[in-house]
Formats: C-alpha cells, sequence, structure tokens
C-alpha cells in the first residue's frame, strides 16, 4: 500500500495541484512513484473540475514541469483515506480542521511549509490575484518543501524503499 498525501489549497487550481504534479515529478526522479500516491483539493467549491491555473501551469513549465489534474473540494472522508494532508496556508489549515467535528484527525494535518529547507516562509502564498513572480514563487518554494517532506517521510521510514 503506498503512503497517501494529500495537498490542501482554497481552489485547488494554483498551489495544491502544483504541490501535487511535483511532488509526483519528484518521485518520478527517485524512482519512488510506488511508495507514495500523490492528489489535491481545495477546501472552496469554486473551482470544481477545472483545469489548473494557466500562470500557474507557465510557472511549472519552466521548471520542466506540467500540471494535470482537475479541481475538487476537500470532503469529510479525506481524513480517513489519507495519511497525511498538508495545507498550504493557516487559513487551509483551519478550515481543513474545522471539518474534522470530533478532533480525530488532527494529527494527519500538517503546514506544507514545515517541511521547507532552505525558505523561511511559514505558509505558500496565494499567488490568484498577483503578477507572475508569485506564481514562480510558488514553484521554488513547493520544490524545497517537497524535497524536505520526501526526506522526512524516508527518515521517518513512512515509506518503504527497496
Ligand atoms: P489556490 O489559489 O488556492 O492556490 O488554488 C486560488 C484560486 C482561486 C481563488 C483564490 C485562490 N479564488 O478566489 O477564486
Amino acid at each position: 500500500m503506498p503512503y497517501k498525501l494529500l495537498f490542501v489549497c482554497l481552489g485547488n487550481i494554483c498551489r495544491s495541484p502544483s504541490a501535487e504534479n511535483i511532488m509526483n515529478h519528484i518521485l518520478t526522479k527517485a524512482d519512488l512513484n510506488h511508495a507514495i500516491a500523490c492528489d489535491s483539493a481545495g477546501t472552496s467549491s469554486y473551482h470544481i473540475g477545472s483545469s489548473p491555473d494557466r500562470r500557474m501551469n507557465l510557472a511549472a513549465k519552466k521548471r520542466g514541469i506540467t500540471l494535470n489534474g482537475s479541481a475538487r473540494q476537500f470532503q469529510e472522508s479525506d481524513f480517513e483515506e489519507f495519511d497525511l494532508i498538508l495545507a498550504m496556508d493557516r487559513s487551509n489549515y483551519r478550515n481543513i480542521v474545522s471539518l474534522d467535528s470530533q478532533a480525530k484527525y488532527q494529527h494527519k494535518v500538517k503546514l506544507m511549509c514545515d517541511f521547507a529547507l532552505n525558505y523561511s516562509e511559514t505558509e505558500v502564498p496565494d499567488p490568484y490575484y498577483g503578477g507572475a513572480e508569485g506564481f514562480d514563487r510558488v514553484i521554488d518554494l513547493l520544490l524545497d518543501a517537497c524535497n524536505g517532506l520526501l526526506d522526512r517521510l524516508v527518515q521517518e521510514e513512512k515509506i518503504a524503499i527497496d
């Protein structure tokens, strides 16, 4: 059984699909796709069914990564389904844990930036209403945090490497 990661932002068209596709890219390079399964979701219903944002895709392409997927909304059953839920910012974090009515799953919910190695940001900034540099920043921050997250999962022996 692969270890299951769910990346979550507000719209599921910018940050969380980037995190999902960046992590898959890193896993492919490390030949670890069998060990970890990635998905993403938004806390809002605004963009259900939409492809990743075109500006986000452009920024990802500059780093050799294509963004696949269509937006879906986070749902309560995701708490059971996934091993670790990564919120992009504190607002996402609060929205996620507010759906955990019995406070059973808080241990599964973390902030993505907790895993960053080379960046001091504590949140992945929402790029939606800003310029192109904000989208580039999201990609670079997520590349770093995804590498840090994979290192941590290996260190903590959450995944099987054979
Ligand atoms: P995301 O970015 O949460 O990273 O997907 C946003 C996408 C859409 C909106 C806000 C943020 N919006 O307000 O529609």
